[in-house]
């Protein structure tokens, strides 16, 4: 069984009062522990299909399937409950709260809807820390921290809740060659020793080649490079 698909998907905008497709009829199979990209050209649509994925957005058309489960027929509080338990959502740009530490802002997710079964959370967001070289700001705040330290407090706060998948939106975007390897050597981590799933847009080359299954996006059309 997949454990995210999408069925035909379809979003329009409107621009000058001319309706386009910023997706057009897309479909996507992605199975536990695949490692898939997306890349395509500024403007292809690439942030609205992973929204779309990520249950933020609603297609004009098509159905999404997270393990098992119809996305489209939710209510708001169902569906914030199981993005937040299967999804680990990284935006594009580089969201954190500036009134809250690290180990705050990693904790979040948790806080937000916390699991009964989950249990220490708190040792767990400290494990992420240590895992990606930044134990030492634990109680430092983003506005304190290099583009590269700020990238893997998101990725651990997207992790924090244990999810079966990351979808992630140009987690490399601004980032030096050395920033952008080490995240992704923490992706490919993620995905070869602990089995989670991940669905990455990026157009940087370097990133694009730690994928197992390359999609392109093109004026709103989704195909699988060759
Ligand atoms: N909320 C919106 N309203 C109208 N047009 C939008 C909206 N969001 C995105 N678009 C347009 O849809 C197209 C796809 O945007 P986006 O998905 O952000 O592309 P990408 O992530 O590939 O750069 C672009 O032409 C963009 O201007
Ligand atoms: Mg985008």
């Amino acid at each position: 069984m997949a454990l995210l698909k999408l069925n035909n998907i379809s979003k329009e905008y409107e621009r000058g009062g001319k309706k386009f497709p910023a997706v057009n009829n897309a479909s996507l199979e992605i199975n536990q522990g695949d490692y898939v990209n997306i890349t395509g050209r500024s403007g292809s649509g690439k942030s609205t299909l992973l929204n779309i994925a990520a249950g933020m957005l609603s297609p004009s058309s098509g159905s999404v399937e997270l393990d098992g489960e119809l996305l489209n027929f939710k209510s708001d509080k169902e569906l914030s409950l199981m993005r937040n338990n299967k999804i680990g959502f990284i935006p594009q740009g580089l969201a954190a709260l500036n009134y809250l530490s690290v180990l705050e802002n990693i904790l979040l997710p948790f806080y937000l809807y916390p699991d009964k079964n989950f249990g220490d959370a708190d040792g767990y967001a400290r494990i992420l820390l240590e895992k990606f070289n930044i134990e030492k700001l634990a109680d430092a705040y983003p506005n304190e921290l290099s583009g590269g330290e700020l990238r893997r407090v998101i990725i651990a706060r997207a992790l924090i809740n244990r999810p079966k998948i990351i979808i992630a939106d140009e987690p490399t975007a601004d980032l030096d060659l050395e920033n952008i390897n080490n995240i992704m050597q923490i992706f490919t981590k993620l995905n070869e020793q602990d089995g989670t799933t991940l669905l990455i847009v990026s157009h940087d080359q370097e990133a694009l080649a730690y994928g197992k299954k390359l999609f392109i996006m093109s004026e709103g059309v989704l195909s699988l490079k060759n």
